[in-house]
Parts: structure tokens; C-alpha cells; sequence
């Protein structure tokens, strides 16, 4: 079963064509049916609380999901990842459960600020890459230059595995290099809809019937340039990450999408081992593992649900099975596990590696957990990261102080923020990575919990957790209480007023660790 899954994600900076690409890989996967569907249920889920109102203003996705769809017998698990930068920590942890990327690419703006920064969680853990250039049907840049862009902002070779004969306003279709095929487009809107023809190779003159003298002299002499001039395709390259396939197409007239899910299906890996404190976890162990890589709460409004997504490593899973999270040490029957169609959420009856399985809970689940019918391993590589903004929490209405603490506590459980509790002082201090994860918090807070409170500067610039022996530890905790404060696992963490501080605390300090993420 394994071999026949691909779980992947898009990375692309916003507007490059993502949420076309994902709506025309559903479709030709047999998904759904009309394409706009992936549109149209994303508005009317953004429109269900202000929380997700934020979304809608942003034109940006907070909402992160797994959509499956099947073709030629192998199983597709696409995860949505958000593709704002401030929401860059819980990004990289949905490419923590993938084992490889699609790379979208305007094709008249190239490589761009997002795209760089997934791009380097990708290689940071080895996660090969198919690169898509979209929007060929417009103007765009020379597909030479794209080419240059990628190898050098990226510094990974290119193979060109098809061509746009032509841009914009003199597009007229797409050549195959792999299998020496035309793409044309058909009728007033240009797009694809299944016209091919198979030719002898870019010099044939049969081309003649079908393109432009321009579009033949193209197809010779820049296909002929494509070839020489730039790698060809080397499977263990690709594996490696030192390569990436690159198409060319148009998501929005389904230019190049089965090339897409072709590639991805004869190319990318099937599910990969995941990292232990103690080697590798195969596919093939005789044991259902997993990992926590996400959780999500009030999916559904009328249920205060909390939805945690585990990555399935190995093992078979089968509905109503025990398992046992790393952080509770007691194990929880998995009753109702679902698995993210994209028609609609089903229950799952069995589930194989490399799936995503949501499961329903109270908040027993958190980011980062292990679950394993044994409980003897603990996948790593979930980190937590130093917040680079801290806020401290001003509750309006003093009564509330409890339920301020639960929904702190919900939240960080989510990933959303994370929650601070000075030693000294009452207010919570909160923290995050990007900023509108405090628009969200607020938000939030008022919608859900109906807490009213208010952020206010907090005198400090980012956190460390600490760690050290125990004498070590006291004397720095006697002398530094006002810094101090214990976050949601208890752990020890330093307030520090700016990044000098922290090396300064950590030159006086050489007996205790001030670490800038943090593995449950
Ligand atoms: P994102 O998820 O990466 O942010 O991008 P999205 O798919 O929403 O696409 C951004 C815009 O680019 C959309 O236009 C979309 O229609 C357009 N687009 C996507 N792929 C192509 C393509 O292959 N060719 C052309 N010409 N345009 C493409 P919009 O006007 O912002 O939105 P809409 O009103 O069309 O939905």
C-alpha cells in the first residue's frame, strides 16, 4: 500500500496560482467536479467567525488542509500550506509531514521572498522538488531566464521537461520533451482541453501543421538549446534535492497539470522513514506510528471540535485501534478517525503510511506528539520556535482570568501563540512569530471565549528556553526572576530585553544552554 502513496505540498508565494493549481489537480484527480469548488468552500468556511474573517481581509489562507484524490491507482495526499510569512512556523511544520514539494512559479516574476523561504525548509530537510512555471499564457519572463533564476537563487540544476512555445499573446502551446507531444490550446479561451500530437522530436516539420513558422522555429531552436544548454532529468539527483524537473504550464487553462500528477507519480518519493532520537522509523514497522504536526480547533462551529493531524508513518491503521501520544503516556481509542476528501470529510475504517489522519479531541493532543500502538518511539524535528514578539495580556474584565488561562492554553496548544507565565507578576505574556498571529489571538479570544482583552507591549524582544544542571540552573533563576518565566510544559524559559542580553546571559552562563527552538 505504501508505494502507492505520494503525500506533498505547494510552495509558492501568494498569487502565484497555488489554489488554481490545487482546483485543476483535484479536478483531473477526480476529486470534484467543478473547478472554483476549492474557492467557493474556502469563502464559505472563512466567512463562519471573525477569526477566519481575518483570512478573508488578507486575501491570505490560515487554514491549513489535507485534500486526497486518487488517479491510476496511487493515493494523492496534497497539505495545504498557509502561504503567509507569518505564519512561517506552522508552514514548516505541515513540510515536516510531506516527503515532497511542488514549487510554483510565476513565470513573470520568477523566484520570490516566500518562495525562497520555503524553498529553504524544503532543503533543510531534504524534501525533493518539481517546479511548476505557471501563468505561461501571459506575458512572462524568458523561459531561459527562469531557468538561470532557479539554479542560481537556489542553487539546484534544472531540467527542463517541456517548453512554451511562446508567451502572452503568441503562446501556442506546450512541448514534451519526454514524450514528444504537443499541447494546443482550443478554441477562444485558449485552453487545454485534451488536444495533443505526437511528433518525432522539436525538429519534425509535421510541427508545421499546428504552430506558427515562429512557433516551429521555437520549438527547434530553443527546444534544442533547452536540451544542450541544461541538465537532463537524473532520478537520484531529483531524490537527492540537487535537481528539479521543471514544466511549464498554465494552471488556469490546465496547461501542464497531468504533467504534474505524472511526475509526482513516477518521481517523487513514496512515504519516507522519519527521524527518532534512535534512527529511523521504516514504513514497513509492524506497529502504527505517527506524528502530531498540526492541530486545529472549531472546524466545525457547531462543535467545539479540536481536530489534531497526524502524519502516519507506519504500520496499518485500523478504526477504533489504541494509541498511545508521547505527552499523556495513557493510551486513547482512535473511534472516529478522518481522513480530508476533498468532496468532504469521511471517516476513515484503515488508513497506511504517509496518510494524514485527523483526529477528533479535547485538547489531549498536542503538536509534536509522538503516537505509537507501543509507545516506545518519539519522532523529532517538530520544534518550537523562539517567538520574535512578545505581547503581555491585559484582561479587560478581571473575572475572567480562568478562562483567559484555558484559552491561552487552547491556543498555544494549536500553535496558534505561545503562552508565557512570568514568575513574577500576573499577566500572561504571549508570544509569536509574525504579527498578525496577534490579530488572530484577539480575534479569537472574543469570538470563541469570549474574552475581551487587550496586547500590550511587553519589555521584552525574544525568549530562550533554558536548560542546565541543577545548581547551575538555581543560581541563575535567584538572580533573574524578573526575566523568568515558565512556559506550557513548565519548562524554564528567559525573557530577554534584546538580543545582546541573550548572548550576554549566555557568555556569564557557560553551564546552562539558551536555546532558540525547542523539541517536546
Ligand atoms: P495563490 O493561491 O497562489 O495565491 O494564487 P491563485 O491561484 O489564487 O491565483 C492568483 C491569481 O492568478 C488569480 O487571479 C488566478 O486566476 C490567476 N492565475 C492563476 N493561474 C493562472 C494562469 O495559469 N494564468 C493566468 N493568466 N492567471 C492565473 P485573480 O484575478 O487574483 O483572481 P480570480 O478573480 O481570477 O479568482
Amino acid at each position: 500500500m505504501t508505494s502507492e502513496r505520494r503525500t506533498f505540498a505547494i510552495i509558492s508565494h501568494p498569487d502565484a496560482g497555488k489554489t488554481t493549481l490545487t482546483e485543476k489537480l483535484l479536478l483531473r484527480g477526480g476529486a470534484i467536479h467543478l473547478a472554483g469548488e476549492v474557492k467557493a468552500r474556502g469563502a464559505a468556511r472563512r466567512a463562519r467567525s471573525d477569526w477566519m474573517s481575518i483570512e478573508q481581509q488578507r486575501g491570505i489562507s490560515v487554514t491549513s488542509s489535507v485534500m486526497t484524490f486518487e488517479r491510476n491507482g496511487i493515493t494523492f495526499n496534497l497539505l495545504d500550506t498557509p502561504g503567509h510569512e507569518d505564519f512561517s512556523e506552522d508552514t514548516y511544520r505541515t513540510l515536516t509531514a510531506v516527503d515532497s514539494a511542488i514549487m510554483v512559479l510565476d513565470a513573470a516574476a520568477g523566484i520570490e521572498a516566500q518562495t525562497l523561504k520555503l524553498f529553504e525548509v524544503c532543503r533543510l530537510r531534504s524534501v525533493p522538488i518539481i517546479t511548476f512555471i505557471n501563468k505561461i499564457d501571459r506575458e512572462g519572463r524568458e523561459p531561459f531566464e527562469l531557468l538561470d533564476e532557479i539554479a542560481e537563487k537556489l542553487a539546484l540544476d534544472t531540467a527542463p521537461m517541456s517548453w512554451p512555445v511562446g508567451m502572452g499573446g503568441l503562446f501556442e502551446g506546450v512541448y514534451d520533451f519526454e514524450e514528444n507531444e504537443l499541447y494546443l490550446p482550443e478554441g477562444d479561451s485558449k485552453e487545454f482541453q485534451g488536444k495533443t500530437v505526437k511528433v518525432d522530436g522539436p525538429e519534425d516539420e509535421k510541427l508545421g501543421e499546428y504552430l506558427s513558422a515562429d512557433g516551429v522555429a521555437r520549438v527547434a531552436e530553443e527546444g534544442l538549446l533547452a536540451r544542450e544548454g541544461y541538465p537532463a532529468f537524473d532520478f537520484e539527483a531529483y531524490r537527492n534535492g540537487d535537481l528539479t524537473p521543471v514544466y511549464f504550464g498554465s494552471a488556469l487553462k490546465e496547461f501542464g497539470v497531468t504533467a504534474i500528477i505524472d511526475a509526482i507519480a513516477k518521481f517523487a518519493p513514496a512515504p519516507r522513514p522519519q527521524p527518532t532520537d534512535e534512527g529511523e522509523i521504516a514504513p514497513d514497522r509492524d506497529e502504527v506510528t505517527g506524528f502530531i504536526f498540526k492541530v486545529q480547533a472549531n472546524m466545525d462551529p457547531n462543535h467545539r471540535d479540536r481536530i489534531a493531524f497526524m502524519r502516519q508513518v507506519s504500520g496499518t491503521f485500523k478504526r477504533g485501534m489504541k494509541l498511545t501520544p508521547s505527552g499523556l503516556g495513557k493510551p486513547i481509542a482512535v473511534h472516529s478517525p478522518i481522513l480530508f476528501f476533498a468532496q468532504d470529510r469521511e471517516i476513515a475504517d484503515n488508513a497506511y503510511p504517509g496518510d494524514i489522519i485527523g483526529i477528533p479531541n479535547h485538547g489531549t493532543l498536542r503538536v509534536g506528539d509522538t503516537l505509537s500502538e507501543k509507545n516506545e518511539v518519539r519522532f523529532t524535528g517538530l520544534p518550537n520556535f523562539a517567538p520574535e514578539i512578545l505581547r503581555r495580556v491585559q484582561l479587560k474584565d478581571p473575572t475572567k482570568t480562568k478562562q483567559l488561562r484555558k484559552a491561552l492554553d487552547d491556543l498555544s496548544e494549536e500553535g496558534v501563540i505561545q503562552v508565557f507565565y512570568p514568575e513574577l507578576g500576573a499577566n500572561h505574556i504571549v508570544g509569536v512569530v509574525g504579527q498578525l498571529q496577534l490579530e488572530v489571538l484577539v480575534s479569537r479570544l472574543q469570538a470563541e471565549y469570549k474574552v475581551e482583552a487587550a496586547l500590550e507591549p511587553a519589555p521584552f524582544a525574544t525568549a530562550r528556553w533554558v536548560k542546565g544542571d541543577g545548581k547551575a540552573l538555581d543560581e541563575f533563576e535567584k538572580f533573574n526572576r524578573a526575566n523568568l518565566a515558565k512556559d506550557r510544559d513548565g519548562d524554564m524559559v528567559f525573557l530577554a530585553k534584546s538580543p545582546w542580553d541573550v548572548n550576554y546571559q549566555a557568555e556569564k552562563n557557560p553551564d546552562l544552554r539558551f536555546s532558540a527552538t525547542k523539541e517536546r
